[in-house]
């Protein structure tokens, strides 16, 4: 399957300003103990393990990364090892360079799954099957934990249409053509009809969004692309209501727009 994140080699806590903070809410949400296997799913490199470290863990967890570029799977892989012992390396971590719609590890691995910001790089399509992969590879009582955005109306289809233009002006065209932002309910039935029993928005995150933190990841500093992106935006932003504008704050800095929306933080049980 082809994936831009060969390419992405993007500081995504700088795209999406996402602070320390953010990280305790979500393993707060997470809920870890003692000896838990945790699947960081779409791992990338490695940003939700690398936290789970820096926060000195339950003893006796194990820490599996599952992430279809092998591009950010080394890196995490390095990552990881400045953390870790290489005895711990080998005894506590696994990386699997793999799809998570076709996981080689069998039903009921783990007692954690966190997928950050992972179900919209999923086609549309696709999403239910993925609902039920993560219901198949949690052990009975484990939790599917998801940090990810979702909107209603006509902010959703807003975002939906600004997040593709970033990617097709980047030079993303997988992403641009597959990537789908579900809405909350989509979301939650997915989770529902796979066999999720509770299955809830447990927190929200602050989701500033600015334009700017594009210029220097995403557009590699092509102050050309930032501004055809911000006429699109522009142009988008023409055509929202003023309910819509005042929902998502839209702000006009001239240099750079920004908005505020909010990640979901669900956490569905097995
Ligand atoms: C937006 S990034 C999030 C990375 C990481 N979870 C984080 O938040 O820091 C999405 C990641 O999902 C990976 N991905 C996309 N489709 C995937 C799939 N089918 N299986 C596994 N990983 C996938 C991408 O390669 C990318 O690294």
């Amino acid at each position: 399957m082809d994936n831009d994140y060969r390419n992405r080699l993007v500081n995504l806590e700088k795209v999406h300003c996402v602070d320390g903070d953010m990280f305790d809410r979500l393993f707060s949400v997470a809920d870890l103990s003692p000896n838990m296997r945790l699947l960081d799913a779409g791992s990338a490199y490695g940003a939700v393990t690398q936290a789970v470290l820096q926060r000195n863990p339950p003893e006796g967890m194990s820490f599996h990364l599952l992430e279809l570029s092998e591009t950010q799977l080394s890196i995490a892989r390095e990552k990881l090892a400045q953390l870790l012992t290489p005895e711990q390396m080998v005894s506590q971590t696994a990386f699997y360079n793999e799809s998570i719609l076709e996981p080689s590890a069998p039903s009921g691995s783990y007692d954690r799954i966190i997928g950050k910001l992972l179900w919209h790089e999923i086609a549309q399509s696709h999403q239910a099957e993925l609902a039920g992969v993560m219901h198949r590879l949690l052990a009975k009582e484990g939790k599917l934990i998801l940090w990810q955005i979702t909107l209603e109306g006509e902010v959703g289809d807003f975002y939906r249409a600004i997040v593709r233009e970033k990617d097709r002006l980047a030079g993303f065209h997988t992403m641009a053509t597959h990537r789908y932002f579900p809405n909350e309910s989509e979301l939650l039935d997915q989770l529902k009809t796979a066999g999720f029993q509770a299955v809830k928005r447990s927190d929200s995150l602050p989701y500033h969004f600015d334009s700017a933190t594009r210029l220097g990841t995403d557009f590699k500093q092509d102050e050309d692309k930032l501004a055809q992106w911000h006429t699109f935006i522009r142009k988008a932003a023409q055509k929202l209501s003023p309910t819509g504008l005042e929902e998502i704050e839209y702000v006009d800095a001239t240099t750079h727009l920004e908005m505020h929306f909010s990640w979901g933080l669900y956490v569905a049980q097995k």
